[in-house]
């Protein structure tokens, strides 16, 4: 066998020991949650998307797994993006980066969020959420190209640390040639593809009832049945974006083999969101290890050695 293989990934100019780490969602809102996953084999640590203000979130039940994946409306409860902002000081503790997800409710609010973060240097970096699907009356600013030009446009004049953006998934191609084309006229660190496929339908037949409480059970769903489209969007935009600009994938990883995929797609990192809410944090250290087995046997001793190289057939 040829030696152990690193895990280790940069992200914004950060070096992570480990390119796994959690998608911005599950068990990231308090600061218990947060040290749990410094503590862990995450490579980085990342907030739950903060709102100007803290906000309880939707009625429950508001988040059910089934068997191949999830459901949730959560509505961004958060803390307030000043809980965060306090957080990152303490994250140091961790020796990995801190990345802060913002999702302000209005532009106004993003740019006022990210002009408070300005200076901080415990935030090693800010990924900005044009996609959740949760906020009643709320359309998603990453399915609105003109929107997401001129929120960065704003963005850009105020930001202080690296910035990437959290997107939403993409279905039709001309819709990933046009947000490119937006993404690429901006400094943006990284994409973060996907978002949870918004507003799916789970009904449970024994009740005749929808299962989350929210928008008559409309919710985001996440997990295994959504793999094929997150890889879909990574590699999309692996060969759109600048060179510069990494592909972080999120989307349907369970194992080793899952991560494995979206780093051939074009993955410099990979986020764990249904899978670190069904098995906690040891999902990072298991994970790693399949991930570092499977590429010790086809003899890749780091990322770099099969980022993107996924094959066509002609
Ligand atoms: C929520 C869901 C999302 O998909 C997201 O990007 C941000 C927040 C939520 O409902 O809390």
């Amino acid at each position: 066998m040829p030696p152990a293989a690193s895990l280790a990934t940069t992200i914004a100019g950060s070096p992570l020991a480990s390119c796994l780490y959690n998608a911005s969602g599950p068990v990231c809102s308090t600061a218990d949650e947060l040290d749990a996953l410094g503590g862990s084999d995450a490579g980085a640590i990342l907030s739950k998307s903060a709102t100007l203000e803290k906000r309880a979130g939707n009625p429950e039940p508001r988040y059910v797994e089934t068997s191949w994946g999830s459901i949730n409306s959560m509505g961004l409860p958060n803390e307030g993006y000043r809980y965060y902002l306090d957080y990152a000081r303490r994250a140091q503790a961790f020796g990995k980066p801190y990345f802060m997800s913002v999702s302000g409710l209005s532009h106004d609010d993003n740019i006022d969020i990210i002009k408070a973060l300005a200076r901080e240097e415990a935030i090693s970096a800010i990924e900005l959420n044009l996609s959740c699907p949760n906020v009643p009356g709320k359309p998603q600013t990453g399915y609105d190209f003109d929107q997401s030009r001129v929120l960065l446009e704003r963005i850009f004049e105020h930001v202080d640390q690296p910035l990437g953006v959290k997107l939403p998934p993409y279905f039709d191609l001309p819709h990933f040639d046009m947000m490119a084309a937006v993404l690429n006229d901006f400094p943006i660190a990284f994409v973060t593809c996907v978002n949870s496929i918004g507003n799916g339908l789970v009904v449970d037949t024994d009740t005749e009832s929808v299962v989350i409480k929210p928008k008559s059970g409309f919710g985001g769903i996440g997990g295994d049945f959504i793999k094929p489209t997150a890889l879909a969007n990574v590699r999309k935009f692996y060969t759109l974006l600048r060179e510069d600009i990494a592909i972080i994938g999120c989307g349907g990883v369970k194992t080793g083999t899952d991560a494995f995929e979206h780093i051939l797609c074009g993955a410099s990192a990979v986020q764990i969101g249904t899978q670190l809410m069904r098995e906690g944090v040891g999902c990072f250290a298991r994970i790693g290890r399949e991930l570092s087995t499977l590429m010790q046997e086809k003899g890749y001793p780091d990322i770099d050695s099969f980022k993107g190289k996924l094959k066509s057939l002609d």
